[in-house]
């Protein structure tokens, strides 16, 4: 592959993002909401109700296999204003995983969604701290509008105090949560837009521009309130900046309701105006790719097997710089070696189909692409390695042992492969030897992403105890010697295998403060998105 002139105009109008949400504050309905404004699909309606989808963690497997690859895979590409929009899936709920996580390592900005009953919830926070360690500039939209919530000042209030991000609307409410009338588009004053929803959010809803003073006639002390507040807002000098959106201390703040599609179109705006395009990727050994170098791209995330009969494996490639070209040979930087792209798929929702050609913010997936690893480089020309994807700080801890001793073999490779490829963290415990390993996983669902694998593809079936620990610290050796002597905490002072590190596992946070307080020299450091 060369190093196209294409790819840089062609990167200027990619604008690639994800949402990062709670589970419930309306991820699926604004996704599908965005959508029907870019005119990617027709009608909306179908996620609501989705009381099926709601499955426990063991129902997930089962999930996958009726769904195809569409649960965790959903990489949704639409246009808008002349502009290709790539929106990556995080998933939530029961598939909170590390591939929530690693997501993150393959937008350019992300669209904070928040519940206006809820504000700020755990899963929001956990991914914006991701967002704020990579420097990904964080759009906000303050969701379900159309039902009671809290005061829109209050909001922004906590945004500020907790994320130190300082908010910037972009449009105001009129009317409080529960009693929508409009909204104020901040670019566009003077004016209110009122919406009328198409019965059941099945089509956009009929946006029409109110002047100023029909407003005022119309909506009384509602009117009055929003052009009140926006006035104390702007004087409190919160108007956008983008240099300091862009540097990720400020975000812009949008208000809507998703199951109408109130407010969608402003956002969908936002995206393609405020959302950066691909830019130059910092590489290992200082410097950075800029986006027309030659083909690189970065595996941000790999699925295997979740098809038993397929034994299917696609690896998850973002483009960052050049053009990709199904059929080509590049490198894949881990190894040195030529990696033939010839089985590169679009992977969108569950079509999937050949893709011959992807540019820098595009996704692909690789399929069957076995010596892939999350957190690979692929490049062709110059060589290039992008710094490798953090390891999470996991809440969920287990112990796992083969089911057939006689396997121990085939268990000991599976293990070492799931641990290669990302699938779950592996740790060396202090106390039980390396005969029975630990994984470390932020959900709990990738113990049995492991159990399905070990018995489908190892041949060795396991047998997983949880253990009851659900915080993880960076420690040292001393602070791994008072953990052996401190009789106050049942903790496991553990190495982790690949990096050598160790890590302090407590079971709560009283715990971990008790430990601290009784050996206030062992160092103890949060990993990235623990809390
Ligand atoms: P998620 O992907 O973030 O988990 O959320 P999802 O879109 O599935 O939405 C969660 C619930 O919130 C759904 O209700 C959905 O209809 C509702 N919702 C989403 N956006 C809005 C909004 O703007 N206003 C209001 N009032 N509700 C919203 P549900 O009870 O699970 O399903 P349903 O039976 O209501 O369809």
């Amino acid at each position: 592959m060369r190093a196209w002139g294409r790819a840089a105009s062609e990167a200027a109008r990619r604008r690639t993002f994800a949402v990062i949400s709670h589970p419930d504050a309306g991820k699926s309905t604004l996704t599908e909401a965005l959508a029907l404004h870019a005119h990617a699909i027709t009608s909306a309606g179908a996620v609501h109700g989705k009381s099926g989808r709601r499955g426990v963690s063991s129902d997930w497997m089962e999930m996958e296999k009726a769904r195809g690859i569409s649960v965790t895979s959903a990489v949704l590409q639409f246009a808008h204003r002349g502009c290709v929009l790539n929106l990556l899936d995080t998933p939530g709920h029961a598939d909170f995983s590390e591939d929530t996580y690693r997501v993150l390592a393959a937008v350019d900005c992300a669209v904070m969604l928040i519940d206006a009953a809820k504000g700020l919830e755990e899963q929001t926070r956990k991914l914006f701290d991701v967002c704020r360690h990579r420097g990904i500039p964080v759009i906000t939209f303050v969701n379900k509008w159309d039902r009671p919530g809290r005061e829109a000042l209050e909001l922004l209030d906590e945004i500020e105090r907790e994320f130190r991000l300082k908010p910037a609307p972009v449009t105001w409410p009129v009317g409080s949560a529960g009693y929508l009338r409009g909204l104020v588009d901040v670019n566009s004053p003077g004016r209110m837009l009122r919406y009328t929803r198409a019965p059941g959010g099945t089509h956009e809803a009929v946006e029409e521009p109110i002047p100023a003073e029909q407003a005022a006639f119309e909506e009384g002390a509602d009117w009055e309130q929003a052009t009140e507040e926006l006035q104390l807002l702007q004087a409190d000098g919160a108007e956008f900046d983008r240099a300091s959106f862009l540097a990720g201390t400020s975000t812009p703040v949008f208000f809507g309701a998703a199951i109408s599609n109130i407010g969608v179109r402003l956002l969908l705006d936002a995206v393609v105006d405020l959302a950066p395009p691909p830019g130059a990727r910092e590489v290992e050994g200082g410097g950075s790719r800029p986006v027309d170098a030659p083909f690189s791209g970065l595996v941000f995330k790999v699925q295997a097997n979740m098809d038993p009969s397929h034994r299917d494996r696609i690896a998850f490639l973002r483009v960052c710089s050049g053009v990709f070209e199904r059929g080509a040979t590049v490198t894949r930087a881990a190894s040195g070696k030529p990696f033939a792209t010839k089985y590169a798929h679009s992977v969108f929702g569950q079509d999937r189909s050949m893709v011959d050609t992807a540019y820098p913010g595009d996704v692909v997936g690789l399929v069957n692409a076995t010596a892939l690893r999350v957190g690979d480089t692929l490049y062709d020309g110059k060589p290039a390695l992008f710094p490798p994807m953090p390891t999470f700080a996991p809440e969920h801890f287990a112990v796992v042992r083969p089911v057939d001793i006689g396997r121990s073999k085939q268990f000991r490779r599976g293990i070492a492969q799931l641990d290669e490829e990302g699938v779950v963290q592996v740790l060396v415990s202090d106390v039980r030897g390396d005969q029975a390993p630990v994984l470390a996983a932020v959900g709990p669902m990738q113990f049995d992403v492991v159990s399905a694998r070990m018995a489908g593809e190892f041949s060795a079936p396991v047998r997983l105890e949880t253990l009851p620990y659900r915080l993880a610290r960076a420690t040292d050796a001393a602070g791994a010697e008072a953990l052996n002597r401190s009789r106050l905490v049942r903790g496991e002072a553990l190495t982790r295998i690949r990096d050598k590190a160790l890590l302090a596992l407590f079971p709560d946070r009283w715990q971990t403060n008790s430990f601290e307080r009784e050996f206030p020299d062992a160092r103890l450091e949060p990993l990235l998105a623990a809390h």
